[in-house]
């Protein structure tokens, strides 16, 4: 995905447009770009690599001064990240500007038509077709114009244009992909995202599918494709700018990790009463359905949500006694087994703007199955297109890798499976009493496991330092908790590294082992405790550097590792999230001691809106 913002006014474009892309190159950092227009002519400049290099490269050499303009930060979905497939785009006589964010799923079918019709193309993208579009089908009115290429295009996708002919009007699409206009005093803003439009204005309009916007020096207009009016219902922000600036730390990963203690306190406030669990909108979602059971359930998501969806499945079985799936989303949108409305699918995304989820969402309802979203964000499509929606207040994560997300998901998870074990009287319900009391500790623990853990997994980091390789090993809940591990110190460090399932091992894994290898041995679930330490023995046996994680005073894991690290004790169901803290510390340091940007990992973007 990328990140797309637009700014119409009366102060300098340029400084606002580089200002906002800043905080939307968590959406993208393959390269940059803006077009300004002084209100006569627009002037384009794009650079590979991050908004910090384009606004070098404006320093040394500005454009045009101008008080309207679109900009862009790339994830490179189509064309490798050079110049000249950056955005802004244009047709080759620059009528059109064009920055985007999705995939043009014909693009093809349009190229080679607009080719045949004498269109040449300079890119490897998709979105070029898109000005040139514009270009051949001008009627002169750049708003028709633009109504009438926008039905040709297919997927998702979100647009902001600018036409040389009409240097003062900047127009906005939207279609399965975000955009918000923000208002200000006599200005007008666009961004895919929250975050750059806070230092500006809290009114905001999240543009709906299939709308267009015009904005002039003087008004924004929202219309339909029809070309109907439409008065845009505007969403006041309730974010604190707090929140999304660095404060005294070095990096978002750490702040994020440090913010976990309020971010489940926040998840848990409200939902988790004296009586027990109350979260009245799955409660009126499953009255109103008449859903006293089900067949089964689905859950989907993608990376670290893909890893809540596998703890949540654990505790919602053993909860509900019926079977539970945990998806890949992008493997379930195409190959699932038999669904149908007896059948719940939840939907985990932090951003709620994940492509992969969004189709698995979509799939699933086709089928007629009932839907709910879990999300960190309240009008991000999965929220919208879902029957139902469990908000998780983690607040805005900015780095790329996920932490108070998933451990904010994995805390709805839990708390959603209390509500459906009591309405559907599941056999779990004799287990509710004392998960709530370890619910009502939860927070006070992960401040306990961020101060037990922090200095010795900086230490830890350091010997990590000069390995390519790792290995996670854990049964069961910790299990799936290697895997997060894992896919954390790939992302942050670049590490190779693995997780198994401990007891699979021996048969064949066991022959990388090799002196000194370092191998993270999770063992926090007392009933699989014994066979973890039986797997743990194995692979000491082959001279690996063992480094155990376990619950505090547990001598029978220090005695057979060479490091251990304690992490306070808590109902099984919660040790995911406890001893994530550690293993998100571990990632954040090595990156760090790497020299890596931990919170711009290379290749990744924070949400991917493209499948
Ligand atoms: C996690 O560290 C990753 N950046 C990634 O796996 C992420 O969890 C995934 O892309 C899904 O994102 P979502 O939760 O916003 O849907
Ligand atoms: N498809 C466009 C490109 O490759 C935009 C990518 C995106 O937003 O994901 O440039």
């Amino acid at each position: 995905m990328s990140g797309i913002v637009g700014y119409i006014g009366r102060h300098s474009a340029q400084s606002i447009l580089l200002d906002c892309l800043k905080k939307l190159d968590y959406r993208g950092y393959d390269s940059a770009g803006i077009a300004v227009s002084d209100l006569k002519k627009i002037d384009i400049r794009r650079e590979k690599g991050r908004v910090e290099d384009l606004e070098a490269s404006l320093q040394l050499e500005p454009i045009r001064p101008g008080c309207l303009g679109i900009g862009h930060t790339r994830w490179a979905s189509h064309g490798t990240p050079t110049v000249s497939n950056s955005h802004p785009l244009s047709d080759e006589e620059g009528r059109f500007y064009v920055v985007h964010n999705g995939i043009i799923e014909n693009y093809q079918q349009l190229k080679k038509f607009l080719i045949s019709e004498g269109h040449h193309f300079q890119t490897d993208t998709d979105t070029e077709v898109i000005p040139h579009l514009l270009a051949h089908f001008d009627t002169g009115n750049f708003e028709e114009t633009v109504r009438k290429v926008i039905p040709q295009l297919k997927g998702a996708f979100a647009l902001a244009l600018m036409s040389t002919a009409h240097p003062n009007q900047i127009i906005a699409v939207s279609y399965d992909n975000p955009l918000i206009i923000g208002f200000g005093q006599g200005e007008a803003y666009l961004s895919s995202d929250i975050p750059a439009l806070l230092p500006y204005t809290k009114e905001t309009y999240p543009i709906k599918n299939g709308e267009i916007a015009i904005l002039t020096q003087t008004n924004v207009e929202v219309k339909t494709l029809a070309g109907e009016k439409i008065v845009p219902e505007k969403v006041t922000i309730r974010w604190n700018h707090d929140e999304l600036s660095l404060q005294t730390y070095e990096h978002f990963m750490l702040k994020e990790i440090t913010e976990q203690p309020e971010a489940i306190k926040r998840t848990l406030k409200g939902r988790l009463i004296e009586s027990g669990v109350a979260i009245p909108e799955v409660e009126a979602f499953l009255e109103e359905r008449k859903l006293s059971r089900f067949e089964k359930i689905t859950i989907v998501g993608s990376g670290t949500s893909h890893h809540s969806g596998m703890i949540g499945k654990k505790i919602l079985e053993t909860m509900l006694d019926i079977p539970v799936e945990a998806a890949i989303s992008s493997e379930f949108s195409f190959e699932h087994g038999h669904l149908n409305d007896q059948q719940l699918v939840i939907a985990l995304s932090q951003s709620g703007e994940t492509a992969d989820t969004i189709s698995a969402l979509k799939e699933a309802k086709k089928y007629g199955a009932p839907t709910i979203a879990i999300t960190n964000y309240r009008k991000s499509t999965l929220a919208r297109k879902s029957d139902c929606l469990v908000y998780t207040h983690a607040g805005p994560e900015l780095a790329v890798p996920a932490t108070k997300a998933y451990t904010a998901q994995i805390t709805a998870l839990i708390l959603l499976s209390i509500v459906l074990t009591e309405k559907t009287n599941g056999p779990g319900r004799k287990m509710v009493p004392v998960l709530l009391d370890a619910l009502h500790s939860l927070a006070d623990d992960v401040e306990k496991c961020l101060i037990m853990t922090q200095d010795a997994i900086d230490q830890f980091a350091q010997v990590t330092n000069d390995q390519e390789h790792l290995f996670l090993i854990g049964r069961g809940l910790d299990y799936v908790l290697a895997l997060e591990g894992a896919l954390k110190l790939q992302e942050v460090a670049y590490l190779h590294a693995d997780a198994y399932a401990a007891g699979e091992m021996k048969h064949g894994t066991m022959a990388l082992i090799t002196p000194g290898i370092p191998v993270i041995a999770l063992a926090t679930q007392q009933h699989l405790r014994d066979k973890a330490i039986n797997n743990i023995k194995e692979i000491k046996a082959r001279d690996a550097y063992v480094v155990g994680i376990t619950t505090t005073g547990d001598d029978e894991v220090s005695a057979v590792v060479d490091e251990v690290l304690y992490i306070p004790e808590a109902h099984p169901f919660l040790m995911p999230i406890l001893a994530a803290i550690p293993l998100q510390l571990l990632a954040y340091y090595a990156g760090k001691v790497r020299g890596y940007n931990v919170d711009r990992p290379r290749n990744l973007a924070k949400s991917l809106t493209v499948e």
